[in-house]
Order: C-alpha cells, then structure tokens, then sequence
C-alpha cells in the first residue's frame, strides 16, 4: 500500500512556506489506517524494541502510540503540552522556534528501569522528541526507541535524538 498517497499536503499552514503533511486522511482511511499500525507493529517486532510502555506526544502522536500500545501489549503513557495533566508532575522546557515550550508526563507514571518507546506522528527539528527522551530518561527509565510515522528528513531531526533504534515509515 502507497501509504504516502494518503497523507495530504497543505501549502502555508500554519505559516506562509510551510508543507503541512496531513495524517487526517490517513487516519480516515480503514485499510490505511490497519496498514499503518501493522507495519509499525512490525518494524517495532523486527527492531526487537520491547517496551513496558509506550509514551506519545500530545496531541497526534497520542492516536499511533495508543494504537501501537495496544498493538505489542503495552501501556500508553502521555506527554502533554504544561497544565493538562491533573497530578503531580516532571517537567522539561525546549526550544521552540520562537521561545520556549514545557512538556509534562505524571510522576507516577514511570519509574526507574522502565523501558520506553516514544511515538509521534511525526519528527520534524526533532526538538519534541528530544525533549520527550529527556524526561523519561532524567527519571532514569530506559529509552528503548523512536517511532514515528512521518520523518522530514532535511530538518535532519534525528541527529538530536539519542543513540537507539529510530523507525519511521514515511520519509519525505
Ligand atoms: C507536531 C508533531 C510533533 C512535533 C514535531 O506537534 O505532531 O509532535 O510537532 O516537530 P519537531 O520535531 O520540530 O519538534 P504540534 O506541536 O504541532 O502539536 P499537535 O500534535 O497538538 O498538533
Ligand atoms: N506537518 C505536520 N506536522 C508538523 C509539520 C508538518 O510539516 N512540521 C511540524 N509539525
């Protein structure tokens, strides 16, 4: 399956000379969608990547952890933008662009020798997946890959991410 036909280009979104690549119409799509998860269930199965928990990135990158959560038996564990999460938290602040941004994951969410995947839609700078490992590993888990579904190669996202396995499926 052409799983690059289903995603959608949106010019100047959500700035002018931004390629937005649009997972809705992946997503809407049934035989898409269960192509997507099983290939990445696989490559994760081939990669020998086995996790006590997945960990996905609010807000898209909750959809293909959860699915993949649930693909290898996982948990799932989200990392949300500051304020969402109701319990006490570990927090991390990263570079955006412009300024700074804070992600958080609950306290009691992981522990010490934890092993972890982190999944998001998407790695673009690599600047949220970054920072996502940074978290988990200042916590002292074990950071046992990347997934992602999309990989904008020229931002050159992975040279940030720490030494482990990194999938993606769509490179562009
Ligand atoms: C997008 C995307 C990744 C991140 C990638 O999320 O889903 O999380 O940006 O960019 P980076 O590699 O340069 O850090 P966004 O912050 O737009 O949030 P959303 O999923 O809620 O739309
Ligand atoms: N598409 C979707 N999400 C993104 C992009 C993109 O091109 N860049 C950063 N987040």
């Amino acid at each position: 399956m052409n799983l690059k036909s289903l995603i959608r280009d949106i010019p100047d979104f959500p700035k002018p000379g931004i390629l937005f690549r649009d997972i809705t119409t992946l997503l809407r799509d049934p035989e898409g969608l269960r192509y997507t998860i099983d290939i990445f269930t696989q490559k994760c199965i081939e990669a020998e990547i086995k996790a006590d928990y997945i960990v996905g990135m609010e807000s898209r990158g909750f959809i293909f952890a959860s699915l993949l959560a649930y693909k290898l038996g996982s948990g799932f564990i989200p990392v949300r933008k500051r304020g969402k999460l109701p319990a006490a938290v570990h927090s991390i602040e990263y570079e955006l662009e412009y300024g700074m941004d804070c992600l958080e994951v609950h306290q009691d969410a992981l522990h010490p020798g934890s092993r972890i995947l982190i999944v998001d839609d998407l790695i673009a700078t690599g600047g949220t997946a970054k920072a996502t490992a940074k978290l988990v590993q200042n916590i002292g888990c074990e950071l046992v890959g990347f997934g992602f579904i999309i990989e904008l190669r020229d931002l050159q996202g992975r040279k940030h991410l720490p030494d482990v396995p990194i999938i993606s499926l769509i490179e562009y």
